[in-house]
Order: structure tokens, then C-alpha cells, then sequence
């Protein structure tokens, strides 16, 4: 049986245009990176996880990941954390700044997070996870979902026994990594317990992991029953990956749709982060973007060695000297985000 990629489907009363689901990934997904996704048709865009603790102690970088802007709906922005109450309160900041959907984190398995009890570790807590999961869709009127991995060590099945009793406690969709922590990215995604979490809950399930061409997609909702497929580490650099899974994609882009795509991500990036963070924080996406055999290696490497953003623009530019043109017409096409209306409720920066 062939799914419609691009049919539409609903969590609740949230309709989402497409069954491709750009994953939540730290250091990732920013603003410019959902906004990107979106345009390159994702259905569903997620932030990555904010901390509750950050949230709860008003922690100025945290607030910044509740800037929503209104061309990036349906948002889901995802809080981890180990404290109902905490996450409750977390969850009611993240529907007042405008999201669609709040999603839980019980998958990440870097220690600094799992120590604290939260991510991963509360798929072996499931008195905690339940209360947490109650807690947060008891908090907010928006569906609440939950993104887990299959368990803590390989092998493991927990993610079986858990869905349904999140379900249970008011989870109104489950995504499901079928990877253990143990594993972080090692390994296959095994998907065949993403068809056995469909059969034991009645909520839509997203399945995450190795998706990365439109014959996985394909493979994975026609073999397990699954509503949509998120695509994570594809998606980096290359929103190409999410149109070549819809089928709606015209081939490779050329060199000047690579730059100019990179351009108007670094712009967005800046403006959002700051010009000294966003410096920093892109040089990883200048390898994803120029790789693929797009430009030749030392040039990725030249761009990283580069002082200011200016200067790898201008680069950029004189590598492809087209993308100035492309760029012209996406920003045409694409207002800037202090055109867009924040969705950010100034209470939220309030102390009361
Ligand atoms: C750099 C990176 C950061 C990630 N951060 C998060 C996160 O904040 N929250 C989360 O639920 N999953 C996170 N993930 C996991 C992804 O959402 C996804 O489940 C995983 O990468 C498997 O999908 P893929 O094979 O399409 O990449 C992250 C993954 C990567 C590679």
C-alpha cells in the first residue's frame, strides 16, 4: 500500500498539511531551520528540547526558544525535564508563546540530561513519565506529545509497554526512535517495534529514524502503520531531502540554489542569534551544505577559518556568483522575520 506523502492528517484539532515531520535536534533547529523545513514541506516543525528548569528560572536564552514566528505553524516546541510541576508550568509558557503542540522529551541520551532524571532515563520510570505526561496535558489545552526512544540498553522493548499508558496519561501522539540510548546513533533505527507501537495504541504515531529518501519514507508507513516519518540528519544542509520525499522534487539543486539557500539561512540565523553566536554556531552547517560532493572539500574547510559572516557571504558568492540572484528572489518571496509578527507575549519575559 502506498501513503500520500503530501495527504494530510491531524493530532486533535491540529491539521498538518504533510506526513514529513522535521525532527527536533539541539543545536539544529533554530527558528531559520523550522522556517526552512516548513518551506520545503514539512508538515510539522518541532523546536528543539527547551529546558523546563531554563524555562522556570526565566533563563534569558531559554525564553528565546519560545520566539515563534507566524509562518512556522504547525510548531511543536519540545520541554524536557523530571518535575510534573515543572514541566506543567513549562508547558503552559510554551502554549501562551503560540505552539501548536507541546511535546515531551523522554529520548535524549547525553548524560548531562539523563543525570538530572530527565530524557531517556524516564523510560525506565514510568510512574514519573506518567505523572509528567498527566501533568503537562492536564496544564495546557494544545495536544500534547511524547518523543521516546525503544529503551535505555539494547534490545530493549520498553517503549512497548510505556506508549500506552502515556497514551493513557493524555498523550495525544507518540514519536517513536527506535534506537536504545545506549546506542545514541549507532546501529539501524529498528522499526519493526514502530509497527507494534501502532498496533497497541489508537493515538497517531510518528516514526523517527534513518528516514532518508523517499523509498525509506515509503517503506517505513507502508510496513508499520505509521501517520507521518520525521527526517532528522537528512535534513541538515539540505532541505532538498524533504521535497525528495514528498515527490515533489525537480533533482539536485545547482551550486547557486546551494549558496543562496545557505545565505539566506546564515541572514536568518544572525538575526536571530546574534551575529557572534550565529558565527559560531554555523560553521557545522557549512560542511552540511557544500558536502554532497556540492563544492570541493577546502572550501568548506576555507569558509570555517573565516572571521565574520560577511566574509563567507562574500565567498559564497564568488564561488557561485548566480546565488545573488536566487537569494534576491527567495527574499522576495520569503519576508524577513522583523516583517513577521512574534507570537512572544511579553509576560513571559515578566518576573510574576
Ligand atoms: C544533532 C542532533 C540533535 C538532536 N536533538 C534532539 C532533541 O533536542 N530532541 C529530540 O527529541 N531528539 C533529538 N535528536 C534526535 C532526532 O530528533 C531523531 O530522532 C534522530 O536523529 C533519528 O532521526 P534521523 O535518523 O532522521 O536523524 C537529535 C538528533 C541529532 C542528530
Amino acid at each position: 500500500m502506498q501513503v500520500n506523502l503530501s495527504s494530510a492528517w491531524s493530532i486533535g484539532p491540529v491539521q498538518i498539511p504533510t506526513r514529513v515531520v522535521l525532527a527536533p535536534m539541539a543545536g539544529v533547529s533554530v527558528q531559520a531551520f523550522r522556517r526552512q523545513g516548513r518551506r520545503f514541506g514539512a508538515g510539522l516543525v518541532c523546536s528543539e528540547m527547551v529546558s523546563c528548569a531554563g524555562l522556570e528560572h526565566r533563563n534569558e536564552r531559554t525564553l528565546g526558544y519560545l520566539r515563534i514566528a507566524s509562518d512556522e505553524h504547525p510548531l511543536a516546541v519540545q520541554i524536557f525535564g523530571s518535575n510534573p510541576a515543572t514541566m506543567a508550568e513549562a508547558a503552559r509558557m510554551v502554549e501562551a508563546a503560540g505552539a501548536d503542540l507541546v511535546d515531551i522529551n523522554f529520548g535524549c541520551p547525553v548524560k548531562k540530561v539523563t543525570k538530572t532524571g530527565a530524557g531517556a532515563t524516564l523510560l525506565e520510570d514510568p510512574a514519573r513519565a506518567t505523572a509528567i505526561v498527566a501533568a503537562v496535558a492536564d496544564a495546557v489545552s494544545v495536544p500534547v506529545s511524547v518523543k521516546m526512544r525503544r529503551g535505555l540498553d539494547n534490545g530493549s522493548r520498553t517503549c512497548l509497554d510505556l506508549g500506552p499508558r502515556l497514551v493513557e496519561a493524555g498523550a495525544a501522539t507518540l514519536t517513536l526512535h527506535p534506537r536504545s540510548a545506549k546506542q545514541m546513533y549507532t546501529g539501524e533505527a529498528d522499526h519493526s517495534l514502530t509497527a507494534e507501537l501502532v498496533e497497541r495504541v489508537d493515538v497517531p504515531v510518528i516514526a523517527s529514524g534513518d528516514i532518508t529518501s523517499r523509498a525509506r519514507a515509503q517503506a517505513v508507513l507502508a510496513t508499520t502503520g505509521a501517520e507521518a516519518v520525521m527526517v532528522g540528519r537528512a535534513a541538515q544542509g539540505n532541505p532538498w531531502a524533504l521535497r525528495e520525499i514528498l515527490g515533489e522534487s525537480d533533482g539536485e539543486p545547482t551550486r547557486e540554489e546551494v549558496a543562496a539557500e545557505l545565505v539566506l539561512f546564515m541572514r536568518e540565523t544572525a538575526r536571530e542569534l546574534g551575529e557572534q553566536r550565529a558565527t559560531s554556531f554555523l560553521k557545522k552547517f557549512y560542511g552540511w551544505y557544500l558536502g554532497r560532493g556540492r563544492f570541493p572539500r577546502p572550501f568548506k574547510q576555507e569558509l570555517t577559518q573565516l572571521a565574520t559572516l560577511d566574509e563567507v557571504e562574500e565567498r559564497l558568492f564568488a564561488a557561485a556568483p548566480g546565488a545573488r540572484f536566487v537569494l534576491a528572489r527567495l527574499e522576495q518571496e520569503h519576508p524577513q522575520l522583523d516583517e513577521i509578527e512574534l507570537d512572544l507575549p511579553i509576560s513571559i519575559y515578566g518576573g510574576g
